[in-house]
């Protein structure tokens, strides 16, 4: 991510109101010019949601970098790619009003595709691009999603999460990769790649690796925040927290991530953001990481300290160059001001700080290409981007049974399906982190549905399909029944569940379907996995299609002949007492990690 570029590193600082009618021209340059106030405002990043209604303070402060996230969208939730890029634009041009003419970092999660914005190619999410097990794939997928973050102006993105989910009951189990670090290191370090793209500058989205460090190794009934297990703490030795959640961040590191987002968790007691061994010494000293360490949302609020200031002060100290909280600017430059002058933050750690910021603007080439390049525009949602999509998705699917030859469903033939369950409902598909934090169900953006699929791969065959939706106890016969439906979208700790449960109007529906058909499949929408144990034996085969995004016709392409590859990440658990499973710890799964039928 990093050209390398020549900087002093003690700056002397200038006073405040120096006049200074010319912008700056290299990181030395900047900070040799920049006050200590305006130094601690680079190492803010504010949300857009609060700054919306004060657009000229990002100049006043010489805030460094906005985030959209939470209500932060140009309406609120959703919007258009051109109203985004708008709204970036407008942001940026109050920016660059700053004295030194320093432009502004917009930051998003773009955690599977563009995924804030509505119109925009949505890929599986982690835990399914996971199941495919390919670097490639995911490098090109991710290649898509840096082409259209850059058509929205937007040039940083807050993935990939690197984490190691070991225990599904964590919310964000789907956005790992899978349970081992084999699996998670190749992929984040491809999905760097594709964002960041071939070469640093102007088509570069930075990536961020996240979240540094035990995120997904948390112990249940620990969670923070009145979460299950997110949040929580990581009780474990030094020597399995490099083993297993070092891995990846190493890989990505190496493969050039330009920033690292710290986690919320606690390791062994202690919060991660306050953690200097942890940001300073391992991350950056032992794995040589010379890119921005953000921290979390406000994560810098759950420090132990005694107040606001203080907590600021051990995160800057602790490693932290840049602040993400939605609102408290003013007060995190006063607190780094103050902490410099008394003593407590170093100044030469406020240098390193800005110098890791100016470096990274810098190397995107924000200052020649501050603006949105419409030409990316274009291609937002382009048939070739869901192509690609498309065939994530079919890769994806793990076949967890398939009884008496079931799958593949024939092409040809005059036959009924009955399809029951959601297989209309575009945002179940999609998860959390899709047009909203939560996501939720219903038609939230442009994608093919299930339903859709099954209606475009029939059509104009002898083949009939009718969808029952909710009513699967109806009156209807048919010769294959597809049910359809899964966990209800959730992100973060929101999804912590302490059963894993399919839940009783899923259940309901498969037995209904299953009893009124000849051949019965289920695709399960899931992040992970639930407890299937007692509808398995009612199914003839089970499809593990995790949270595939907009394009559905993956899934059917898969079940019509195709073919599976998908293999699990994770293990799969009869029940809810073997949580956290893992393989090799000698506990034995419903469906081992790896595992996954390609009977065609
Ligand atoms: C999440 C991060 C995310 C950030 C910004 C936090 O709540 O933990 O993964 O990047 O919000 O939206």
């Amino acid at each position: 991510m990093f050209l390398l570029l020549a900087v002093s590193s003690c700056a002397a600082p200038r006073s405040d109101d120096e006049p200074d009618g010319r912008g700056c021209t290299s990181t030395a340059d900047c900070l040799g010019r920049m006050t200590l106030r305006e130094k601690a405002g680079q190492m803010n990043q504010v949300s857009t949601a609060t700054i919306k209604d004060k657009p000229q303070d990002l100049a006043t402060y010489g805030v460094g970098s906005v985030l959209s996230a939470v209500g932060g969208s140009p309406t609120g939730t959703g919007g258009t790619a051109a109203q985004w890029a708008d709204m970036v634009d407008g942001y940026q041009r109050q920016a660059l009003k700053n004295r030194l003419g320093i432009p502004l970092l917009h930051g998003v999660d773009a955690v599977h595709g563009h995924n804030m914005v509505q119109g925009t190619t949505l890929f599986p999410q982690h835990i399914g691009m996971g199941a495919t097990r390919d670097p490639d794939l995911v490098r090109r997928a991710e290649d898509i999603t840096r082409q259209e973050v850059l058509g929205t102006g937007i040039r940083w993105a807050f993935a990939p999460c690197v984490c190691v989910p070991r225990d599904d009951r964590w919310g964000r189990t789907y956005e790992g990769y899978g349970e081992d670090p084999s699996i998670v290191s190749p992929l984040g370090a491809a999905a760097v790649r594709g964002l960041q793209g071939p070469r640093p500058g102007k088509d570069e989205v930075m990536a961020t690796a996240k979240h540094f460090v035990g995120d997904g190794g948390t112990t249940f009934g620990t969670g923070d925040n009145g979460y299950l297990i997110d949040r929580g703490d990581s009780r474990m030795s030094e020597a399995d927290l490099r083993k297993v959640h070092l891995p990846a961040f190493r890989a990505a590191v190496d493969a050039g991530v330009g920033s690292v987002m710290v986690t919320y968790s606690s390791w062994n007691g202690k919060k991660v953001h306050g953690d200097r061994y942890l940001i300073t010494d391992v991350l950056k000293k032992e794995l040589g990481f010379h890119g921005i360490v953000i921290s979390d949302f406000a994560g810098v609020r759950e420090i132990k300290g005694s107040g606001y200031a203080d907590q600021v002060v051990r995160a800057v100290d602790a490693g932290i160059d840049m602040i993400m909280d939605p609102s408290r600017y003013k007060a995190t430059i006063d607190a780094i001001v103050q902490g410099v002058r008394d003593g407590r933050i170093p100044s030469s750690r406020v240098d390193d700080a800005v110098r890791r910021i100016l470096d990274a603007k810098f190397s995107l080439d924000l200052f020649k290409h501050p603006y949105a390049d419409r030409g990316y525009a274009k291609n937002i949602g382009s048939p070739a981007h869901r192509a690609v999509a498309r065939e994530a998705v079919r890769r994806s699917q793990v076949l967890l049974k398939n009884e008496g030859g079931a799958l593949p469903l024939p092409r040809t033939g005059t036959y009924k399906i009955a399809v029951g369950g959601d297989a209309d409902d575009l945002g179940l598909q999609l998860g959390g982190w899709s047009v909203s934090w939560q996501g939720h169900k219903g038609r939230t953006t442009t994608g093919t549905t299930l339903w859709q699929a099954l209606r475009k791969t029939t059509a104009g065959t002898g083949i009939s399909v009718r969808n029952v939706g909710a009513a699967t106890s109806g009156d209807y016969s048919a010769d294959v029944g597809i049910w359809v439906g899964g966990e209800r979208p959730y992100a973060e700790g929101h999804g912590d569940s302490a059963d894993l449960a399919l839940g009783g109007d899923n259940a309901r529906q498969l037995s209904a379907l299953c009893a009124r058909v000849k051949v019965c499949v289920a695709v399960l929408y899931s992040g992970r996995p639930l407890i299937i144990t007692d509808q398995l034996p009612e199914v003839d085969a089970f499809v593990a299609s995790w949270l595939p995004g907009t394009e559905a016709e993956g899934i059917t392409d898969a079940l019509f002949g195709k073919g599976f590859s998908g293999r699990l990440p994770v293990s799969w658990p009869k029940a809810v007492a073997d949580e956290p499973i893992n393989a090799g710890d000698g506990k034995k799964a419903l469906f081992p990690q790896g595992y996954g039928i390609s009977p065609y």
